[in-house]
């Protein structure tokens, strides 16, 4: 092929970008004390509170999900309180990690790679700290480096029964997996521009429960640019934002918020849970196998085993270089061992049939034993079957 074919972004992030939307981050720049950038944040704001399902204050950070992962430490803890820290995959340990960083006292529940958080053991611990030292439970609501949900609602009730705070890193999930922020007790979730939200990275939207507030009080990390209550006290005043904001990615988001405001969010998870299980269904047809079990399934994005015989880097390369399909692979215990297929946000149906057709083509020529088609059909099937439903 001479011409560069599409591009076929199928990554967990960051993700295409609706056109309309794409076109308002060209807007014209305003200053941000002007009342033009006023109505700006806060119509996002409003959207965001519809995404997170909140009533309480949703924060603006200009950062990606990392800084507001961060900031999430920062501003609900001090250096040496205790803290038990779920760790699925990669990300759990990351947020673990930043919470050390901080000097907190940090206690991780490792689970399986592949596996979900085990409810029990959760409460089983904070039954046995009956001093009531642990004072927040971190938690992967999505863990995109294994494709396994975890469910936050029940960790939410243990949270509220036990006192300690709930703390939810929700980047790969707010806008493509449900979080009841408000109904779970959920005190601060974190989320970034560039995932499901399909807008360009370099914003980074927090919610923060009343409770989240209050402990923020008597935290005393060191903190100024991730000052929750600095952001709060802006907003409050004039709808600003402290420091100068993303304003052009704010614009596309505004786009964004309104157009899942218009679809609704219950359609929104319906149609990333449709595009799933076409995945999912036609990942098994072709005889691959998929790292997570389906109760525990991500809707954002799946992981699958890279089979006998076939070199991860070699798969990934060509799917780039022959067709423009990106996927990627894992990290740690999984480098190498799996792919995995973004599906969130503005992926269309016809994306994930482009990306199975081409990975059929690049596994057989690699020698994998497939007839062509195979994995498409199971993939059509869903689709089709839910059409005419
Ligand atoms: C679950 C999760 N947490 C945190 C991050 C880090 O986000 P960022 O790259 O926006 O800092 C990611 C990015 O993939 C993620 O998937």
């Amino acid at each position: 092929m001479s011409m560069k074919e599409k591009r076929t972004l199928m990554l967990p992030g960051p993700t295409p970008i609706p056109e309309r939307a794409r076109q308002a981050g060209a807007e014209k720049i305003i200053g941000h004390r002007e009342l033009e950038c006023e109505e700006l944040v806060e119509e996002v704001v409003e959207g965001l509170k519809y995404v997170f399902q909140t009533e309480e204050d949703v924060l603006i950070l200009t950062c990606s999900g990392t800084g507001g992962l961060e900031a999430s430490i920062a501003n609900t803890l001090s250096a040496g309180d205790k803290v038990l820290a779920l760790c699925t995959g990669a990300f759990g340990e990351r947020y673990a990690t930043i919470a050390e960083r901080y000097g907190v006292d940090v206690e991780r529940m490792n689970f399986t790679w592949g596996e979900a958080v085990d409810v029990d053991r959760v409460k089983k611990r904070l039954e046995e700290d009956e001093a009531g030292e642990i004072k927040a439970i971190l938690m992967t609501h999505n863990e995109t480096s294994t494709g396994v949900v975890n469910n936050p609602e029940p960790i939410g009730e243990l949270a509220e029964e036990h006192d300690v705070l709930l703390l939810v890193d929700a980047v790969s999930s707010l806008g493509g997996v449900e979080l009841k922020v408000d109904e779970w007790g959920v005190d601060v979730a974190v989320t970034s521009s560039q995932k499901a939200l399909m807008t360009p990275p370099g914003l980074c939207l927090v919610s923060v429960s009343k409770k989240a507030l209050e402990a923020g009080k008597e935290a005393d990390s060191p903190k100024f640019y991730w000052s929750f209550k600095r952001a709060k006290d802006r907003y409050d005043r004039d709808t600003q934002t402290p420091s100068t904001p993303a304003i052009s990615t704010l614009y596309v988001l505004r786009k964004v918020l309104r157009e899942i405001k218009d679809e609704g969010l219950k359609n929104v998870f319906r149609r990333h849970e449709i595009v799933t299980k076409a995945i999912r269904k036609s990942m098994r047809a072709l005889g691959l196998g998929l790292l997570v079990d389906d109760e525990i399934a991500s809707t954002t994005v799946t992981a699958v085993r890279v089979p006998e015989g076939i070199e991860f880097n070699t798969l990934c390369q060509k799917l780039k270089e022959k067709y423009n399909v990106y996927i990627t692979g894992s990290k740690g215990e999984l480098k190498g061992k799996v792919f995995r297929i973004g599906h969130l946000g503005n992926v269309s149906r016809v994306d994930i049939l482009s990306t199975i057709s081409a990975l059929e083509m690049v596994l057989k020529e690699e020698g994998f034993d497939l007839e062509l088609g195979t994995g498409l059909r199971a993939a059509q099937q869903v689709f089709y079957e839910e059409e005419s439903r």
